[in-house]
Parts: structure tokens; C-alpha cells; sequence
């Protein structure tokens, strides 16, 4: 299994924003030695500007003669992508792994401004990584050899934990349900403090307690082994309060419907940016 403490070579990341920023500090946090890791970003935040100067991080590498980084990791907005990777394609050797966090860019675009048989893995992470909870799902092109994937899995597990999906299709289901999926949750915490104000809560109370039971609730769920089913079922008792909230949360027009045309909505837009 591949360590962060061993990696094969030079680690570049290119665009160290909130992503990119996230997936940094969990490499540094899990071993990455700074010596290994460079940075390309144009206008870092102070705070990681600080955490690059104080591990001595390289940044804004000149290419190579010979290319030898074992990994690139693209983590800039898509709108960028196209000139950012012909940028960076001279850091691409054949021992390289291509790492894209750009949501909607499919392999086919990233391989058209890479090297010829570069090895790529696009994947979707979500914002808990900026925590160390994220999730991520990632899909490798036919280049991927064993020992690219498992650099890939350990430097992506470094925020959360990595699905790896052999169909890039899915990848938009994927957005729509994780990537685009901490939204719906906040909205979930927003939309319960104003019930809460609405039947008669001061609204700090409300926004407190909407907070921790969202989170304690997310907390919770990640802890126990239960379904989400089973963990809502007992909260609820027969004839009591619960149940009759989801009578109308669990009715024809509650959730399951409305998340159901989200997600679908999201998947949609995630094929037409793909375009
Ligand atoms: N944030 C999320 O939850 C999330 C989730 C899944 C996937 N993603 C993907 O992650 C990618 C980054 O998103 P983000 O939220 O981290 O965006 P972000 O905070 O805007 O970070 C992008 C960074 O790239 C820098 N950049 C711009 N041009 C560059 C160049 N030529 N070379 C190197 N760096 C350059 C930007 O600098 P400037 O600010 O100066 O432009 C910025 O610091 C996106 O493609 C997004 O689809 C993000």
C-alpha cells in the first residue's frame, strides 16, 4: 500500500484554493514530506501562504528537463482548466499521475491538453474535506497502472475516504449527490431554523439548535452501523411528535420528491457543463 511518508517522487499542486488548500494540509498532516510537495497558485490565501513559508513548500516550480513528478494534482475552477493544463503538461513524464478535482471536466477533455497515454484520475471530493471529512469518488483512464492508483487513493484519502468507480457516466450522479450534496444539508440546517423562528423561537435559539441537530444528527449516523432508517425510527414513537413531522416530511410532497428532482437537476447540469 502506498504511504504519504514514501511517495515515488515529487507531488505538484496547481491551484491551492479551498480544495486544493484542503487537500494539501491533509498531506502534510498525514506525512507528506514538504521537501516533495510544490505548489502553482497565483494568489494564495494569507493562511496558506504562511503554512507554505513556514514547510519551506516550493512554489511556482520551473518544468523539468526530464519529467519526474509522480503526481500532478489539478485543483483550479474548470473555467481555468483548459490553459492551466497545457501549462502544466511539461511536469507530465510517463510515470505520472494526472489528478483532476475539477468537477464537470471529463477524461476526454483533460487527455486532449495532456501528454499522449497520459495516466489520469478525475475525481470528485466534497467541502468536508476542508475538515478531513470529505468523501471522494474517482474514476482512472485506461493509463492507470496499479502504482498510479494507489497514489492517487493515498493522496486523495487524505481528506476522507476514497470510492473508486469504473464508469465515468456516474460521475455526474456522483456530483449531483456528494459534490453538490453539503448545500442541501446547510440548506437543511437553514430551512429548520426558520420552522424553528416560525413556531416562535428567538432566532439564535433557532440557529443554535438547528446547527448541533444537523451535525449531531450527521455525527451520529457516521458513528453507529444503523440505516438512516433504523436510526430514524427511533426517534420517532408511535402517535408522538416526531411522527407527525414525518407524516408531512415522508408524504407525496416531502422530501423524497423534491430531493429527488434536485439531484436530478444537479446530474443534468453536470452533463451540460461537461459539453
Ligand atoms: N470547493 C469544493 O467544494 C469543491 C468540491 C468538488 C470539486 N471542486 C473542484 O475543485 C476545483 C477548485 O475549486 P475551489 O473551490 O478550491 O476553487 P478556488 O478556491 O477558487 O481555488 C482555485 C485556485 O486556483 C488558482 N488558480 C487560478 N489560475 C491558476 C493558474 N493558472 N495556475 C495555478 N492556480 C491557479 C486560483 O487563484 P485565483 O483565486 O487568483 O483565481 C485559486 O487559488 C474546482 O475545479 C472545483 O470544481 C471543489
Amino acid at each position: 500500500m502506498q504511504t504519504l511518508q514514501s511517495v515515488p517522487g515529487p507531488v505538484l499542486l496547481v491551484g491551492a484554493g479551498k480544495m486544493g488548500g484542503a487537500l494539501l494540509e491533509g498531506w502534510l498532516s498525514r506525512g507528506l514530506p514538504p521537501a516533495l510537495v510544490a505548489v502553482r497558485d497565483p494568489s494564495t490565501s494569507v493562511e496558506l501562504a504562511k503554512l507554505l513559508a513556514s514547510k519551506r513548500i516550493a512554489r511556482d516550480p520551473q518544468p523539468p528537463l526530464l519529467p519526474n513528478h509522480a503526481a500532478v494534482v489539478i485543483a483550479v475552477k474548470p473555467q481555468e482548466a483548459a490553459h492551466v493544463i497545457s501549462e502544466v503538461s511539461r511536469f507530465v513524464g510517463p510515470e505520472t499521475v494526472v489528478i483532476s478535482v475539477m468537477a464537470g471536466r471529463p477524461i476526454t477533455f483533460l487527455a486532449r491538453h495532456l501528454p499522449r497515454n497520459a495516466a489520469i484520475v478525475r475525481a470528485m471530493p466534497n467541502t468536508p474535506a476542508s475538515v478531513g471529512r470529505g468523501i471522494t469518488v474517482a474514476v482512472p483512464n485506461t493509463k492507470v497502472k496499479p502504482q498510479h492508483r494507489d497514489l492517487a487513493h493515498a493522496l486523495l484519502s487524505a481528506t476522507g475516504p476514497v470510492e473508486w468507480i469504473k464508469n465515468e457516466k456516474l460521475m455526474d450522479a456522483v456530483t449531483a449527490v456528494s459534490g453538490s450534496g453539503p448545500a442541501y444539508v446547510f440548506l437543511l440546517a437553514e430551512s429548520l431554523a426558520r420552522a424553528g423562528v416560525a413556531a416562535g423561537l428567538p432566532k439564535p435559539l433557532a440557529d443554535k439548535l438547528a446547527r448541533e441537530t444537523v451535525s449531531g444528527a450527521g455525527e451520529l449516523l457516521r458513528r453507529s452501523d444503523l440505516d438512516p432508517s433504523k436510526l430514524r425510527e427511533n426517534v420517532t414513537s408511535k402517535g408522538g411528535t416526531t411522527e407527525a413531522a414525518l407524516k408531512i416530511l415522508m408524504s407525496k410532497s416531502g422530501f423524497d420528491p423534491a430531493l429527488k428532482k434536485a439531484v436530478a437537476a444537479a446530474a443534468k447540469r453536470s452533463r451540460e457543463l461537461a459539453k
